[in-house]
């Protein structure tokens, strides 16, 4: 037995327990002074105070802050190529439905993606991941979504399941087949949707590897009929929706979340009052993407109004190469703080335990606390009000995985 002690813990902060927080809930952690930690195999056995256990290793954390390993439960891990061409387009005034009805945008990553290999999409998105753990992400979500055809679809779930094997991270895979219509099918969208119906799921659920299934619900890509269609399609072969919602206009994918028991509802720039309740009647979390509003130059969404209505708010970056190039999780601690008017106590909440509800795994991590996985940060921040205040510089000192210190 390997026993790991984390001990000088200046401040150990964590929400508790096994499901989401919501409400008042959301910013009730758990602060302890002078803590320490012990893990046996990589799960958290003793959290105390006082003199600390013996151990196989120790690490001394020297009076720093220590939060469970942050959850990034959005993202769209796995494309080809890049889109930096369009930031001299944005700057020009074309909008992010302008570029992409113009044949850049998604289409255009998913001709980059098409066209390369599992090994290479396996071998960039590793370098990805071992950034976004830089940042002290220990868990994450990562979506299909960039091949757009059955074929390119599996691979993509298939390299999510390589990078599983190989990297330290956890990897929550999501299927999102319907992320646009792709320009093969813009005459005969009807056939696509078929096609995602009839085809691509049945396949994804054969192959095994997808828990989720995310649909793009919004003016110009699905609506919320065609939406409704794949997220039932997906549910009958056993994948549990999620739903890409209000994001630029408010169509009723919200209302459509709480219909087909969503986990979650991501983004919800622009979620009406009447969404904001849907979510609350039908126990939705709301993934929120603030790195995403920020790149975009949009709105930010209704946080406040969420939390008081009792919708549990997770956040998340939505990492992809067009709307949100972004892997850090701490700038969206930022924004949580500085565009939402959320408090550090909640806003830790939405990157850790809310998070990994959101990919239901709220019972292994998301915080710290005997029986969960031993994934820790430990920060160059002596308290949690530190690394929602600083910004631009990554506060991570130790990341631990599973009870092992990465490198
Ligand atoms: O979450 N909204 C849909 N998909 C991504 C953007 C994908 C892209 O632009 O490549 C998002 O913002
Ligand atoms: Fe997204």
């Amino acid at each position: 037995m390997e026993r790991l002690l984390i001990t000088n813990i200046g401040i150990l902060a964590t929400p508790l327990g096994t499901g989401p927080r919501k409400g008042p809930d959301q910013g009730k952690i758990k602060l302890l002074k002078d803590a320490w930690v012990l893990m046996e195999d990589g799960v958290i056995v003793h959290v105390g105070t006082g003199p600390a256990p013996a151990a196989d290793s120790v690490i001394d954390a020297q009076g720093s802050l220590v939060t469970p390993g942050l959850v990034d439960a959005h993202t769209h891990l796995i494309f080809g190529g890049w889109r930096q061409n369009e930031l001299g387009l944005k700057l020009r005034g074309k909008t992010y439905l302008e570029i992409q009805n113009g044949g850049g945008g998604i289409q255009s990553t998913t001709n980059a993606t098409r066209q390369a290999t599992e090994e290479e999409l396996t071998r960039k998105a590793a370098q990805a991941l071992d950034e976004m753990m830089s940042f002290g992400v220990t868990t994450c979500e990562a979506k299909s979504g960039y091949g757009l055809a059955t074929e390119h679809e599996l691979k993509a779930l298939q390299v999510i399941e390589n990078l599983s094997r190989r990297h330290p991270m956890d990897i929550v895979p999501t299927f999102m087949g319907a992320h646009l219509v792709p320009a093969e099918y813009k005459q005969d969208r009807e056939a696509y949707i078929r096609l995602v119906c009839e085809e691509m799921i049945p396949k994804v659920k054969e192959q095994g590897i997808a828990r989720y299934c995310d649909v793009f619900c919004e003016a110009d890509t699905f609506t919320v009929e065609e939406s409704r269609r794949i997220l039932e399609a997906g549910r009958q072969y056993g994948l549990i929706p999620k739903i890409h919602a209000d994001e630029i206009e408010a169509i009723g994918g919200s209302q459509l979340a709480e219909e087909v028991g969503a986990i979650s509802a991501e983004h919800l720039i622009v979620c009406p009052p009447e969404g904001i309740a849907s979510l609350a009647r039908g126990g939705v979390i709301a993934c929120l993407l603030p790195a995403t509003s920020f790149y975009l130059g949009a709105g930010f969404a209704p946080a406040r109004d969420m939390v008081s209505a009792g919708v549990p708010v997770a956040m998340a970056t939505d990492f992809n190469p067009g709307s949100c190039p972004c892997l850090n999780l701490q700038f969206v601690i930022n924004l949580g703080c500085l565009k939402y008017k959320l408090t550090p106590e909640e806003v830790l909440t939405a990157v850790t335990l809310n998070a990994a509800a959101a990919i239901g795994l709220a019972d292994k991590v998301g915080s710290v606390e005997p029986g969960k996985q031993g994934d820790l940060v430990i920060w160059k921040a002596p308290d949690l009000d530190y690394i929602c205040y600083r910004m631009g510089s990554s506060l991570v000192k130790t990341v631990v995985k599973k009870g092992v210190v990465v490198d």
